[in-house]
């Protein structure tokens, strides 16, 4: 006799067995860890191992203190799980030690009742929602900018223009002591010219996209920044040459990583240290996929480039608006070059994440790739 399918399915779902626990603790993305009453490692599963960067076998004989500082508020949250016997969340933790950095972390703490003084903890990395989150706001930051500029190029560009050449006229009129200050004002008009045009980058207009060789972008970058700012500078390449092409435009791609670059070589001489170098990095990543704002469509993002240097980080006072326009730590700075980056990437349908402390800062950007079918190529990869 034929059962109709969904009898046929109840079926089926009675006599399947469940799945083995441990097989769906290991499948899980967020990092889990048991600890026993002395903070000793008894359980971790796979998504742990990537966040500790250490294996399974090894965590099991380690205990929490030998990869987190004792004075970190982990011990004080498992202290209250087990003196509460309830669940303990802590939101935006930084684990900071010389075996694990990590910051914006969400943990939680839950006791395991059935192994008294047990607690089993899970680590979520929220610095991810919250650069999707940015990203939308560096977009909006940009657009006020081109509004800005458009305005400034109209009402400053042209009076400038007047008073660059009245003070060019000027030089050659007056006495020596009064033509270093017609200098002073023709060189401070060519500054206010020079952010103008910087600013009018940020207009709208559509991208015109084709297939683009990111190693070649790269290539380009590292060649233009070492017979300039960067020429004092060791650059590393570590890229992976089986890459597919991006979908993007070239010459915005180079303006990307060439104030990426920048900033990676200034924050090197900043620092004053003989042994600063910047890496550059290509690779693939599964699973880097984001909405796109106001469509059901899903972006994918599997090309990351990254540029690392060894600098001493970026201030802690200026994470939060980094990308913003206008922010910046140094003296001759405009605080345009990462806003601009943002507002490319942006346009891209792609993201930037940003991951620094002293020794070590990395800018990711994640990238669409070209694919043959056109339709596939502008990033539809689902309809949910
Ligand atoms: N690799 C880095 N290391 C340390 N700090 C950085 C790095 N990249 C950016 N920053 C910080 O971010 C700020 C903003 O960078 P951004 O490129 O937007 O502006 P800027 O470099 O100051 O000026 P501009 O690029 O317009 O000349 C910098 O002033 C610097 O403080
Ligand atoms: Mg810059």
């Amino acid at each position: 006799m034929r059962l109709p399918l969904a009898r046929a399915r109840a079926k089926l779902d009675v006599v399947r067995p469940m799945p083995d626990a441990a097989a769906m603790l290991a499948a899980l993305p967020v990092a889990c860890a048991m600890v026993c009453a002395e903070n000793r490692f008894v359980f971790a599963n796979l998504a742990a191992e990537h966040f500790f960067a250490i294996s399974i076998s090894h965590l099991r004989h380690m205990s929490l203190s030998d990869l987190i500082p004792k004075d970190s508020p982990l011990f004080a949250l498992i202290e209250q799980v087990r003196a509460g016997e309830i669940v303990v969340s802590d939101h935006d933790v930084t684990f900071d030690s010389p075996r694990l950095h990590r910051r914006g972390i969400t943990v939680q703490g839950t006791p395991v009742l059935e192994e008294p003084g047990y607690v089993l903890l899970t680590f979520q990395d929220e610095s991810a929602a919250r650069t999707l989150d940015r990203q939308l706001n560096f977009r909006s930051a940009a657009r006020s900018v081109s509004g800005m500029a458009a305005i400034l190029a109209h009402e400053v560009k042209n009076p400038l223009s007047g008073i660059r050449g009245a003070a060019q006229l000027l030089e050659n009129s007056v006495g020596e002591a009064d033509r270093e200050l017609a200098v002073l004002i023709r060189n401070e008009a060519d500054r206010i010219r020079d952010l103008v045009d910087r600013m009018e980058a940020f207009g709208e207009k559509p991208i015109v996209r084709d297939a683009v060789n990111i190693h070649r972008v790269l290539e380009h970058v590292r060649r233009l920044a070492q017979s300039g700012f960067a020429a004092h500078l060791r650059i590393h390449e570590l890229y992976d040459p089986s890459l597919p092409p991006v979908w993007g435009n070239r010459d915005q791609l180079v303006q990307v990583l060439l104030n990426l670059v920048k900033n990676a070589a200034e924050a090197i001489t900043e620092s004053d240290r003989d042994d600063g170098e910047i890496t550059l990095i290509t690779a693939y990543q599964h699973g880097v996929r984001v909405a796109v704002p106001g469509t059901k469509r899903r972006v994918h993002l599997p090309l990351v480039v990254t540029v690392r240097d060894s600098g001493p980080g970026i201030p802690e006072d200026i994470r939060d608006h980094l990308f913003d326009p206008f922010v910046t730590s140094k003296s001759s700075g405009s605080g345009l070059g990462l806003a601009l980056v943002a507002k490319i990437i942006g346009e891209h349908g792609g993201l930037i994440e940003m991951d620094s402390r002293p020794g070590k800062t990395d800018f990711r950007v994640f990238l669409p790739i070209f694919l043959e079918d056109r339709f596939e190529s502008v990033n539809t990869t689902a309809k949910s």
